[in-house]
This record gives structure tokens, sequence and C-alpha cells, in this order.
């Protein structure tokens, strides 16, 4: 599909912001949706709405269906055995905390973060830290990179590896093979934040070996309110539920309750019904899409923007190497990237701003936010020109 053909068919992407064309560039925090994500939870609306796993009627048995295909695709797409339906990767994140670590982690036992987490890596493991009184130990960022031998040495009895694959302040692919790897070398459980990279890359989790991954549907053109925690089965085995409630029981009698044994025992209450239908759409629509085509196009142009602010005397933090994601974040030695962000904006650029939510990253880089430009699949070379044309537009403003 070529590129004219792909902004078409995101309807969003034809409107205008500010007297401009709308060039939207927020893609790490969130993307936009193809007609047949849109319409899909429309119809869903329409036509099917029920509650799920509950009754015998026509429209029950469609919900239900609806909601379990979304299920049967991610564990045929990533080749998982358990996928545990979130509210997103934060909640796959606190997931992993409540019902696997309460459940295996004791007082000082530990668990290994990195500096280039995002704060929904972070917070859960400190709440952890806070409750039960486990250790927490960090591997420095060097250069805008994981400290590999401070891996190493950070893995000494250890229980657990939370890594993110894919920085969303940098777009840094870390060297998530031979994390997990040498984690495994060791008996060390390992979660992958993946949130940043199924974008991008179709990932066989039981091939890259992780026991966790989680990631969110809104950053893979599907909608809000919806993630994923990909599990293995000898994991899956080791998590107790937390939260009780309906739909996760077998029984309940006033002296206790027995609970299902897949992944029911996890999503207690009321699912995200129609925003996984139109989570199924999106994921079917990206696995017809050429992922690696378009991530060379996004690289491409991500690269040009990052040239043109080197040359008029910008900080870009972003690599930009093979393998990581077309985002470049920078910064202007005097503009302030609020006020940066606002004049892009007034010309129909969108981009974001601040800490990006990871502020020991913001630490380790001695900043205390960046300018972020994040592509996608429907972002091409004409979208980083108008990125840099803006720029330009901005620095003249601000002579
Ligand atoms: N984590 C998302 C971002 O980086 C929200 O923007």
């Amino acid at each position: 599909m070529g590129d004219y053909m792909m902004k078409d068919v995101f309807p969003i992407l034809s409107r205008e912001v500010n007297g401009h064309r709308l060039v939207y560039l927020d893609n790490a925090a969130t993307t936009q949706k193809p007609q047949v994500v849109i319409d899909a939870m429309a119809d869903f609306y329409s036509t099917s709405n029920a509650n799920v796993h509950r009754a015998v009627h026509t429209l029950a048995g469609e919900a239900t269906e609806g909601y379990e295909a979304c299920r049967i695709t991610l564990k045929s797409m990533y080749n998982a055995p358990r996928a545990i339906i979130t509210s997103g990767t934060t909640e796959a994140i606190n997931l992993v905390a409540h019902a696997w670590g309460r459940a295996n982690l004791s007082k000082g036992d530990v668990v290994v973060l990195t500096e280039m987490e995002h704060h929904s890596d972070i917070v859960p493991w400190q709440m952890l830290c806070d409750s039960i009184g486990i250790e927490l130990r960090y591997v420095p960022v060097q250069d805008g990179e994981l400290d590999m031998d401070a891996f190493a040495v950070s893995l000494e009895g250890a229980s657990l590896v939370c890594v993110v694959h894919t920085s969303n302040v940098l777009g840094v692919r870390n060297p998530v093979e031979k994390v997990i790897s040498m984690a495994k070398e060791n008996g060390i459980r390992v979660l992958l934040d993946a949130a940043q990279a199924v974008p991008h890359e179709t990932i066989d989790f039981l091939e890259l070996g992780a026991d966790f991954m989680a990631f969110s549907a809104h950053k893979m053109c599907g909608p809000t309110g919806i993630g994923a925690l990909l599990v293995n089965e000898e994991t899956f085995a080791e998590m107790e539920p937390f939260m009780g409630g309906g739909d996760m029981i077998e029984t309940v009698t006033l002296e206790g309750s027995t609970y299902q044994s897949n992944e029911h025992r996890f999503e207690a209450g009321t699912p995200r019904i129609a925003e996984a239908v139109g989570w199924n759409a999106a994921l079917n629509w990206l696995g017809e899409q050429d992922l690696s085509s378009h991530h060379k196009r996004m690289l491409s142009a991500a690269r040009s923007v990052s040239n043109a602010l080197k040359e008029r005397g910008i900080t870009v933090y972003s690599r930009l190497g093979d393998g990581d994601a077309a985002v470049v974040s920078f910064n202007h030695p005097t503009i302030h990237p609020e006020d940066f962000a606002r004049l892009l904006d007034a010309q129909g650029i969108a981009v974001r701003t601040g800490h990006h939510c990871a502020q020991p990253l913001m630490a380790r880089l001695g900043i205390t936010g960046t300018i972020r430009a994040s592509f996608y699949l429907y972002n091409d070379q004409d979208d980083a020109d108008a990125l840099i044309a803006g720029v330009d537009k901005v620095l003249e403003a601000m002579a």
C-alpha cells in the first residue's frame, strides 16, 4: 500500500488543525485508528452489544465470541500460551506485581529494573517494595544505552528482571534477546514491557523466552483502555488472582470461593468488550501490513529530521539505529520545549513534550524533558519535511 493510500484509511489524518494539514507525530503516546477499527466498534454497539460469558441469548453469544476472538488472535499472532486481557500495559505490569509478585516474592527478594523504564514499570515495584520489602536494583543507562556489564552484576541472587523492549523516550531497542538469555541462565523470571515494540515488530513470545510480556492496543491502531499480558504456562501456574468479583470465579459460597483456571481468573468484572472487538480488527489489519518496510521508511524520515535538527544546533537524544523505533527526542538550547511544541501545533504539527513518564531517564540525561516526534506507519517523508519546515518557522519566530 502506497503512502497516499495508507493516510487515506485513517480518517483523522484528513482533518486540519489550526488551518494546516494535520501532521501527527505523537505516535509513541497513542496511534490513530484505521476506518476498519472504528467500523468494528461501531458495528459491535449497533448490532451485538451484550455482556460476555453470562447469558445464552444470541447477542450474549456474539459478544462473547467477539471478545474471545481478540484473545485467540493475540495468542496466535504472538505465539503465546496465555493472554490475559487488561486495561493496558500499566495494568498488565501491576497484574504481574500483584498476581505473581505477591505470591512469589518476599522480603529481601531482588527485582532488577532499568533506568530506562517507563513509570509504569517502576512505581508498581516501588509499591511492592514498600508493602513486602523486596529490594530493587536499577541497571544504569550510559550514552542512551543499557550498561550490560552492570546488568550482569545486578543478576546476582535476583528473582525477576523487568525491562523495557524499546524506550518510549529515545526509541532505543534494548538487546532484549541477550537480557533474557542472561536472566534465564541464572533462573530468573523476565517481564518485558513491549508497549513501544509490538507496534513496529511482531514478536514470537515463546521464542524470545520472556515469562511475561505487556503491551497496549492504542499504540498499535487499536482502541484505548485495553491491553494484554502474555504469560508462559509455567509462570501462569504461579500466579494468584488478586482482584475478586464476577466472571473470575467457578463457585462462590458464604464460606469461600473457587476460581476459574484459565485467563478469566484475572479478568474480574465486565471486561472491555467493544475494545476487544476493535483491537482484534486492528491486530488483523496490522497482520496484513509489511511492518518491516514501514519501519525502514519511518526510520529514514526520522533520521532526516534528526540530521536537520543537528544542523540547526539542536540536541538530539535518539540514536536511530536500524532496530530502533522512529522516535526523535530533542531540545533546543534556549527555547522551552512547551513553547516549541505550541508553535509547532500552531502549524498543525502534533508532538509531545515533557518527561514522557520516564523521570529517572531524564535525571540520567541531566534534563527535565524533551520535545518528542514519534512516527508511525502512516507517516512519510512529507511529514518529516513538514516538521523540519515547522522547526524553521519556530526558530525564525523565536530569533
Ligand atoms: N507512554 C506514552 C508516551 O510515552 C504515554 O507518550
